[in-house]
């Protein structure tokens, strides 16, 4: 099981459209966060949680978050800064070989399953591992007038989901590498995983459910809280 769970949650959330950030609104009248820490919770009690969140933050409450070893982080300027922030702020507490999760605040609707194979699945690769499902949809590439240029052949392809897990030293390594000056760069980094594959690793990919959704649009928190309540039937 995982020493520690890495939550960022300092995104502003802007394809939303709402006043107020994704991981802020509600279903069934608990915020996605709440949501989102109770499954971490349930999976990986003992886990350490360090949960990134903007400085100036309105909207937190520490009544959401249910485990006894957590601190706060301040977010950064992208997802991978504030991954990173979080990586440097238990520094001193984490052992190099330690894995770290870290998992989307806007995906409440993982499964404990998937949590715990995923942590598995990381702690036997020394690459670390991700959850992902293979491409249903047909992928085509947009030319500059919004027109096809071409489709792309989609075997073989996945999307990548979170949790990705990694040893503490692999992670820290890849995400300082890809925004160095000889790196990848932030908007690259779009997953953990990424800056992992620049060192030319191989993480494992560990087929998900297709319902751990990433809330980002309004119509995906309807879609949420049916799979909420699906799940437990
Ligand atoms: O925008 P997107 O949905 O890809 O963000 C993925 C996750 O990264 C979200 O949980 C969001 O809150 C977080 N994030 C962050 N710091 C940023 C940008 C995004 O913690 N600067």
């Amino acid at each position: 099981t995982p020493r520690w769970l890495i939550v960022p949650a300092a995104g502003a959330g802007r394809r939303m459209g709402s006043e107020c950030p994704k991981q802020y609104l509600c279903i069934a009248e608990r915020p996605v966060l709440a949501h989102t820490l109770a499954r971490l919770h349930l999976a990986f009690p003992e886990a350490g949680l360090c949960l990134c969140l903007q400085a100036d933050d309105p909207y937190f409450s520490a009544e959401w978050v249910p485990f006894a070893d957590y601190r706060r982080v301040s977010g950064g300027e992208e997802r991978v800064d504030s991954v990173l922030n979080a990586l440097r702020a238990i520094e001193s507490e984490a052992a190099d070989d330690d894995l770290v999760l870290v998992h989307d605040v806007a995906r409440p609707c993982v499964s404990i399953d998937n949590l715990l194979e995923l942590a598995r699945e990381a702690t036997l690769s020394a690459s670390g591992a991700l959850l992902a499902t293979p491409v249903a949809d047909t992928i085509k590439r947009d030319d500059a007038a919004g027109r096809v240029q071409s489709t792309e052949d989609r075997r073989g392809l996945w999307q990548a989901q979170t949790p990705q897990g990694f040893r503490y030293a692999l992670l820290r390594q890849a995400l300082e590498m890809a925004l160095g000056a000889e790196g990848i760069g932030a908007s690259l980094v779009t997953d953990e995983a990424s800056a992992v594959e620049a060192l030319g690793l191989a993480p494992r990919l560990v087929a998900g459910r297709r319902d751990n959704i990433k809330i980002t649009h309004p119509e995906d928190l309807a879609l949420a809280e049916h799979i909420l309540a699906a799940q437990r039937q």
